[in-house]
């Protein structure tokens, strides 16, 4: 089917342009730069290696051409310092903005480093775009943003108050984001983005996402928990559909305003009960003590909302936005991925 998206990959393959991906060496930002390369982009990519990982890069050497991979120029150095900034933003004609510390524990525990690279390092890399009059700067913005407000589904207009530092640290972003756009006409779009999994995110460390937390206790026949009695529900989105909304919300020319907001999503709602039984499922023909296997619950985390789905429409409406991949899609992408990576055996997915 031809969509809005089919079409632009097409255009793109025909005219590289050069974009700048932060946080390139993270999940999202490695996704982001394996999409661009295999579609002949020039990329620059930022970072300092905070959460992300080098094997990340290697990994994304490993699937493309050695032409594609020439195409990269990497910058290793820390959105907190301005003149990393304004060289990485040099001669670029989009930037997808995704370094920041994620986790909402972690800024529970942390709030002033948080703040440090998700506020003031986001507010350097908006300069920066500014001053090198990039042609759109689209950022990672969160779903964290709806607070407590209990609305569902969530549409775009309507938040509540920020839960935890973290989600204050996105909203002020979109503050930022929007300020900039009427005071400098700086064009911006955030995403909203609804737990992105998919291949190399990280499974360890404290402040891991649940997804590919659990992957690994599965697989490694570790205890897993849930916090609270599993029906806290999430709009669970594989990074293949946030690496579509990147791509069309930096090229769309039609949105006339500086600013906007978008959901990225699939509009589905999956509780963490069904999500454990999703993803056993799909690991237990390769891993048969999953059989028996069983989640064990404790209480429900602090900052954490209870339930979380997304309105799409806009985005759809006015990106051409079409999730390609529901949540079933991803996981029998992201399982074996994690199967592969995480095994000490040789996996073979049917
Ligand atoms: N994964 C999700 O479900 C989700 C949901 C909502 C929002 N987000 C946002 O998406 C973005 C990407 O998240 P991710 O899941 O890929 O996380 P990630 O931790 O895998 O990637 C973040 C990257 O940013 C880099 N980074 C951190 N601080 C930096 C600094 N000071 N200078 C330069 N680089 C720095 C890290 O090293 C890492 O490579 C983040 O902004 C996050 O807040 C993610």
């Amino acid at each position: 089917m031809d969509t809005v998206f089919s079409q632009l990959t097409a255009e793109l393959g025909q005219k590289p342009s050069t974009w700048l991906v932060t946080g390139v060496a993270g999940f999202i930002g490695s996704n982001l730069l394996e999409a661009l390369l295999k579609l002949n982009q020039k990329v620059v990519g930022l970072d300092n290696f905070a959460t992300g990982h080098r094997h990340n890069l290697d990994l994304v050497k490993s699937v493309v051409s050695a032409d594609q991979w020439a195409g990269f120029d990497f910058i290793e150095g820390d959105i907190r310092n301005i003149e990393d900034c304004h060289l990485a933003c040099k001669s670029v004609d989009y930037v997808l903005h995704q370094a920041a510390l994620g986790s909402v524990p972690r800024s529970l525990e942390d709030p002033a480093n948080t703040n440090e690279t998700n506020v003031s390092g986001f507010l350097n890399m908006l300069i920066a775009a500014r001053d090198a009059s990039v042609k759109k700067f689209v950022y990672a913005a969160s779903s964290s943003t709806y607070g407590d407000h209990p609305s569902l589904p969530k549409v775009e207009g309507v938040i509540g108050n920020p839960l935890s530092p973290y989600a204050v640290t996105k909203l002020v972003n979109e503050l930022y984001a929007d300020v900039f756009g009427r005071s400098y006409g700086v064009k911006s779009i955030g995403l909203r983005y609804f737990n992105i999994f998919g291949p190399r995110q990280d499974p360890d460390g404290a402040y891991a996402a649940v997804i590919p937390k659990w992957a690994s206790a599965m697989i490694n026949n570790e205890e897993l928990w849930i916090n609270g009695d599993g029906e806290t529900s999430r709009d669970f989105c594989f990074v293949a559909n946030a690496v579509q909304a990147n791509l069309l919300a930096a090229t769309n020319t039609s949105i006339q305003e500086h600013h906007q907001v978008f959901n990225v999503a699939v509009s589905g709602r999956t509780s963490l009960n069904q999500l454990f039984e999703g993803m056993r499922v799909c690991l237990e023909p390769n891993f048969p003590h999953l059989d028996k296997y069983r989640p064990q619950y404790r209480d429900f985390r602090k900052g954490d909302v209870q339930h979380s789905q997304a309105d799409i429409s806009k985005a759809q409406s006015m990106l051409g936005y079409q999730p390609t991949h529901n949540i079933n899609d991803g996981l029998k992408v992201a399982m074996p991925w994690y199967a592969d990576k995480l095994s000490k055996e040789v996996v073979v997915f049917q």
